[in-house]
């Protein structure tokens, strides 16, 4: 299908996602690609202690990078605080881009667990930064498609496997008479403020979508797994390596077990490890936000899209890695989080732009597994084992 090359904004474009995703609609799509980040989450790494896999350049060296693998010269950097709205209202005039995908929040439960300060942190950059990308297109152009990252674990504390997860109306009983809430999200229940953040933030893409007929997606991403897609996997394309946390803090499941597995490390699944999860690799998820810039939304339309491809237990996660460590050996520890056995629902629809995704998962998930071990491997000598044992905890 012949598609005109467009502007497309990635916010948190230094970012495990936002990095990935750059790249990839920079060099599939021939778009020009403007990544806009703070860099804070290098501060929030050195502030916790914390270390990735494989350190990151300058974003300007990165995309030097980029232009001599690819002789392409489409993708920027723009180094802006969302936080600050004269600062995001500029970059977006600037630009003018016809879609924006915004990534660029604090992504981490623990982090938002560790204390009043980070909590509170959490709250605001994820809120604020959000509400100054809204009311900057509200201001500047309604017609941008504004593409915003949610997360699945806004269900966290919700027996999904019963309830719609679209809007709709509810009745239920109360005071001995039928009662009846008109059109409604279902009651999303986090639990903890990280999650509780992407909630607010889920119904103010609503509000804003309704409020000003902006265009709008919610992305309600399951956890992402994988280090690599095409654009930089070859081992020689090192240089366009994107941010891979593999630490008690910022790290998701599968990246982390994958990293105890390849250094012969105890996998540490948390509780009984009978708690769900929803996933999906990295290069689904990213394959699905190169089919989402293409959705038809109309203004005032708030589109929400459930993604993931996989649903398994903590302790099946932890297995499936030991399929292809059959040394490895898992152990239990007390959960430091408050985790319930919900999540995303067995029956989900899955949005037409997500079905190839699911064509022959349950083979493609370890192969998948072993691409990501694979990269692991290559690096496995600057993993630094004191920094994957949780150290966060819930209660207080
Ligand atoms: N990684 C996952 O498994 C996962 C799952 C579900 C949802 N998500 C969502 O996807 C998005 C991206 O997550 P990620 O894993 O790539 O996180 P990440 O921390 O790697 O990337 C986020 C980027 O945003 C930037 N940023 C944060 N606040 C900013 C601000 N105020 N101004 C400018 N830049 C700012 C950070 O510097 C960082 O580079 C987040 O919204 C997260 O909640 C991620």
């Amino acid at each position: 299908m012949h598609r005109e090359s467009q502007t497309v904004l990635v916010l948190g474009g230094d970012g495990y996602l936002g990095w990935s995703l750059g790249i990839a609609i920079a060099h599939r799509l021939g778009d020009k690609v403007v990544l806009v980040d703070k860099l804070v989450k290098r501060v929030w790494e050195k502030a916790v202690g914390v270390k990735v896999l494989v350190p990151l350049a300058r974003p300007s060296e990165r995309i030097r990078e980029y232009e001599r693998i690819y002789q392409k010269r489409n993708l920027f950097f723009e180094k802006i605080d969302l936080l600050d709205p004269k600062a995001t209202t500029h970059v977006i005039r600037k630009y003018r881009p016809a879609a924006i995908v915004n990534a660029a929040q604090q992504p981490s439960a623990p982090y938002s667990m560790m204390s009043p300060k980070t909590a509170a942190e959490t709250f605001s950059n994820n809120i604020v930064s959000h509400l100054n990308a809204l009311w900057a297109l509200a201001e500047i152009d309604k017609s941008i498609l504004y593409i915003k990252l949610g997360s699945a674990g806004c269900y966290g504390g919700v027996n999904t496997d019963y309830i719609p997860l679209t809007k709709t109306d509810f009745s239920f009983e109360y005071g001995g008479g039928l009662r009846k809430i008109v059109q409604s999200w279902l009651p999303m229940h986090a639990t903890d403020f990280y999650h509780q953040s992407k909630i607010t933030d889920f119904l103010i893409d609503d509000l804003g979508a309704d409020l000003w007929k902006l265009r709008v997606i919610t992305v309600q991403q399951a956890t992402i797994f994988g280090a690599t897609v095409e654009e930089n996997h070859p081992e020689d394309h090192r240089g366009l390596i994107t941010r891979f946390n593999y630490d008690h803090v910022f790290s998701t499941v599968l990246n982390r077990f994958v990293c105890q597995a390849v250094i012969g490390h105890p996998i540490t699944v948390y509780g009984e490890g009978s708690q769900r999860t929803g996933l999906m690799s990295l290069p689904d998820t990213v394959n699905s936000f190169l089919n989402l810039l293409n959705l038809d939304v109309g203004r005032g339309e708030h589109r929400v899209i459930h993604n993931y491809t996989h649903r398994l237990s903590i302790g099946e996660i932890a297995e499936s890695v030991r399929k292809l460590r059959p040394q490895a050996r898992i152990t239990y520890l007390k959960n430091p989080r408050r985790e319930t056995e919900s999540g995303l629902a067995k029956q989900i629809e899955v949005h037409s732009s997500l079905q190839e995704a699911h064509n022959e998962k349950e083979k493609k998930f370890l192969r998948e597994l072993e691409i990501m071990m694979g990269f692991v491997e290559r690096y496995k000598d600057s993993i630094d084992p004191s920094i994957i044992l949780p150290k966060v905890r819930w209660e207080r």
